[in-house]
């Protein structure tokens, strides 16, 4: 049996930071294992919102740091194909053949299009936008994949590629296996405590900052407003600098005392922020040590990304050949080259 394959892809938007992590990235590190795993740089997907000459121009350095972060949280490119999405002209393709098979007020009714739109500053929805499901359903099919990691958020997506797979293996022959969502989770709140971490809103630690960095953004972070001095009894729930703990520090011990200290009014925020810092930077240690280990051999990450992506073609030209040699579209064009060779036989 050959194994098992995982599509994943991240929009090429900026660094990684530790709410990508616990959202998404760390479930890859145990899936890589036992699949065989695709994960694309979904830079076509970034375009439905974010499509500027500037935006253009960043994709190389987003993909660079992304596909490094990658690495550098311990994913193994032996594992791995890694590739640029708009480098592949095979998935544009399969976007265009697969859109038959969804209707305008099937993509209409998802939430998370409108949700984009809005997050965009967006007043109308434009045709790519709509199209957004049926692209990332083209990539999932592309690799014929089965399982598909993705947060909550882009679960009716991943449903949406099914209803298509199904589709299309009904109509035409069967093409493709019936991708399936495995919903991965986790949200880490930004370090003001107030929204879901993101670059944007200034909230994030990011896989790539130094140690000083990362003191800094831990000592800034926001924990309970009522508790004005260390001898009030403060609020563990809902507090950020509790949740860090739970995720980063794996002294279990270390954290139920400082808890029990905080509820109790018996710890400074200054101790609980110390030792955050201390867990946060021994987590990010040997996530900078490979890092700079790949730092160090120049082009190595582009040659990754460069091999993954001609990697992809093939795949996406094998899969493409199956689609039309089962929608018949293989046989239109070989009846009219076959004519046009039998007239140029005649009349050379
Ligand atoms: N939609 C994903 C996001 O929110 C990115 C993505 C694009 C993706 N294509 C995919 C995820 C295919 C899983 C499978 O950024």
């Amino acid at each position: 049996m050959p194994q098992k394959r995982i599509l994943t892809g991240d929009r090429p938007t900026g660094k990684l930071h530790l709410g990508h992590y616990i959202g998404s990235h760390r479930h890859r590190l145990a899936l890589q294992d036992q699949y065989e795993c695709f994960f694309l740089v979904a830079d076509l997907h970034m375009l439905t919102t974010k499509n500027t000459k500037e935006d253009i121009l960043a994709i190389a350095d987003n993909a660079r740091a992304i596909v490094l972060d990658q690495l550098a949280i311990g994913i193994d490119p032996a594992k791995v194909t890694f590739y640029l999405q708009s480098a592949v002209h095979e998935i544009y393709e399969l976007q265009l053949l697969l859109s038959g098979l969804v209707t305008v007020e099937r993509l209409q009714q998802l939430p998370t299009i409108k949700d984009m739109a809005d997050a965009a500053g967006l007043e109308q929805i434009p045709y790519n936008l709509l199209g957004y499901p049926v692209l990332q359903s083209a990539d999932i099919l592309m690799p014929r994949a089965h399982l598909v990691p993705v947060g909550k958020d882009n679960e009716s997506h991943v449903e949406l590629s099914r209803q298509i797979a199904r589709r299309f293996n009904n109509a035409y022959g069967e093409v493709f296996p019936l991708p399936e969502p495995f919903v991965v989770g986790g949200t880490l709140v930004g370090t003001d405590g107030q929204a879901k971490m993101s670059k944007s809103l200034d909230n994030a630690i990011f896989l790539s900052d130094d140690a000083a960095t990362v003191r800094r953004r831990v000592f800034s972070m926001y924990t309970d407003p009522n508790r004005i001095s260390a001898d009030v009894p403060g609020n563990v729930v809902g507090n950020p600098v509790f949740q860090y703990h739970d995720y980063f520090n794996p002294n279990q011990a270390e954290v139920e005392d400082l808890k029990e200290r905080y509820r109790a009014g018996r710890v400074g925020d200054v101790e609980v922020k110390e030792k955050l810092a201390i867990a946060l930077n021994n987590f990010l240690d040997p996530i900078r040590e490979r890092r700079a280990h790949y730092e160090s051999q120049t082009g190595y990450v582009d040659e990754l990304l460069y091999e993954g992506t001609l990697a992809a073609r093939q795949e996406g030209q094998a899969t493409l050949s199956e689609v039309k040699k089962a929608m018949g579209l293989t046989g239109v064009w070989n009846r009219v080259s076959r004519g046009a060779e039998k007239r140029r036989k005649r009349n050379p």
